[in-house]
């Protein structure tokens, strides 16, 4: 690691003579000012790791500097030396955001200690912002691949709308078409990208688990209530909660659940106190929820109240050659994946990915890509490495599942998983249906499996 860089800055030359003296053996690079604007100056050309400051300067004060420099991109900790053993100065350098407060006459031992542990917290800070940008980069615009007029569109949508913190947003398309992406790009470019965002699949859990992990419990809530908890609404507050599924709620959660929409306020479980929480709300669902109305499924007054900014997600098939390029990003992302230098698809291949239909629609093409790449030998991938369920086989091909040899009972259970889905297009509901088992079980085996992304 580099030596850190530590500006110190008092205009008092006998104790910044003190200080080098302090200092002189201490693995780190001070630089020493006499005038905030000079350490203003030399903050234009580099960051350093801490900054350790006088509070009584002429011009601006230790508190004012503190302002300034929080304003800055990169936060530096900040730690402010005085030579009056005043509380209130202290309280107010520390709520404008000092890292620690030492009083003079300086004690190097102290001091010492202080920069090692503002080096550290300055080290954790950018740690946690290089973290969020890079969840920025990876939910930026550029990752919903797709030149398509349907693709651009949506892209222009999360422009307007990520902006607008109250909407609620209703995501609605087929399984694989991006919904969760979408979401995400609607968090991570929007003023809320600093905050908490937080997916839900409701299919997940059964409702009365589904409610407490929503809305948070209190000790005795129930039998296994041991101690209180947030909800993720809750701890979501100021950012984006995802609500996966939402069709999986059952109607009296929706309740619930829509009173929390009108009233932004939550009780837990076994609450009694009300609380205020603030967050953008976006649902999602890939099923036919006028349908789920009709049927007493859905509550037509949450689905009235979800449904006011909603946003359809096309299927791939309907979006042209945008299957060709997100097919290259797939490339790129499991070149780096499997360290393999594949460098595309040849013109055979591509003519295969746009004939296909697609009812699994980018998830689907994920598998392909994978697949293909696992065995790919060549520098392009080739038509005959293109494996999807090709519905101008005969049915009889279609429909088989093939085993080779030597396969574990997990793994028959995941190929057979693979085919219901294809089998049922994807649509969720008919293949838990078909396999007699709940939406939570399926979506339970799916996570096993691997089939959620
Ligand atoms: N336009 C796109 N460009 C690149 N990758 C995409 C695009 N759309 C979707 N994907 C990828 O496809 C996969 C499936 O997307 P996602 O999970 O968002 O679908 P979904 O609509 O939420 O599906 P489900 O209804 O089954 O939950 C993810 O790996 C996602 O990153
Ligand atoms: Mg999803």
């Amino acid at each position: 690691m580099a030596v850190p860089t530590v500006y110190f800055l008092d205009d008092d030359e006998n104790i910044v003579k003190l200080v080098k003296f302090g200092l002189r053996s201490e693995q780190l690079e001070v630089k020493f000012f006499n005038h905030p604007n000079e350490l203003l100056e030399a903050i234009k050309i580099e960051y350093p790791d801490v900054v350790i400051s006088d509070v009584m300067m002429p011009d601006i004060d230790g508190i004012e500097l503190i302002e300034k420099l929080r304003g800055m991109s990169r936060q530096m900790p900040i730690i402010l030396v005085t030579a009056k053993a005043a509380v209130d100065t202290a309280v107010r350098a520390m709520k404008a955001g000092a890292f620690e407060y030492l009083l003079k006459p300086i004690n190097f031992e102290e001091l010492k200690l202080a920069i090692g542990r503002a080096i550290e917290v300055g080290r954790l800070r950018n740690e946690v912002a290089e973290f969020k940008s890079g969840f920025k980069a990876r939910y930026s615009y550029d990752n919903l691949v797709g030149e398509s007029e349907k693709i651009v569109a949506i892209r222009e949508f999360i422009k307007r709308i990520s902006s607008v913190t109250e909407a609620i947003i209703l995501l609605r398309g087929e399984s694989g078409v991006g919904k969760n992406l979408v979401s995400r790009v609607i968090h991570y470019t929007g003023p809320m990208a600093d905050k908490r965002y937080l997916e839900i699949n409701c299919a997940s859990l059964p409702s009365n688990l589904l409610e407490a992990e929503l809305f948070g419990y209190e000790k005795g809530a129930f039998t296994d209530a041991k101690t209180s908890k947030k909800g993720l609404l809750e701890v979501a507050s100021g950012g984006t909660v995802l609500l996966d599924e939402i069709t999986s709620m059952d109607l009296q959660l929706q309740a619930k659940f829509l009173s929390f929409i009108e009233n932004k306020r939550i009780r837990r479980v076994g609450g009694l106190e009300e609380m205020p929480v603030d967050l953008r709300v976006v649902s999602a669902t890939n099923s036919e929820l006028e349908a789920d109305v009709a049927a007493g499924k859905f509550r037509s007054d949450l689905f009235y109240r979800i449904n006011v900014v909603s946003l359809v997600v096309p299927p791939l098939r309907e979006r042209g050659k945008d299957v060709i390029l997100i097919g290259r990003k797939l490339i790129e992302d499991f070149n780096s994946k499997f360290k393999k230098q594949v460098r595309g698809f040849t013109a055979a291949a591509e003519r295969k990915l746009l004939a296909h239909d697609w009812p699994g629609n980018v998830r689907e093409l994920r598998n392909v890509v994978e697949r293909a790449m696992i065995f790919a030998g060549g520098e392009y991938l080739d038509a005959d490495e293109i494996a999807m369920s090709d519905i101008s086989q005969p049915a009889s091909v279609r429909d088989g599942l093939h085993l080779p040899k030597g396969l574990t009972f997990d793994e028959i259970e995941a190929e057979y998983l693979k085919k219901v889905l294809e089998w049922n297009n994807f649509n969720l509901e008919a293949a838990a249906k078909q396999l007699g088992v709940t939406r939570k079980t399926l979506w339970e085996k799916r996570k096993k499996y691997g089939l959620l992304n």
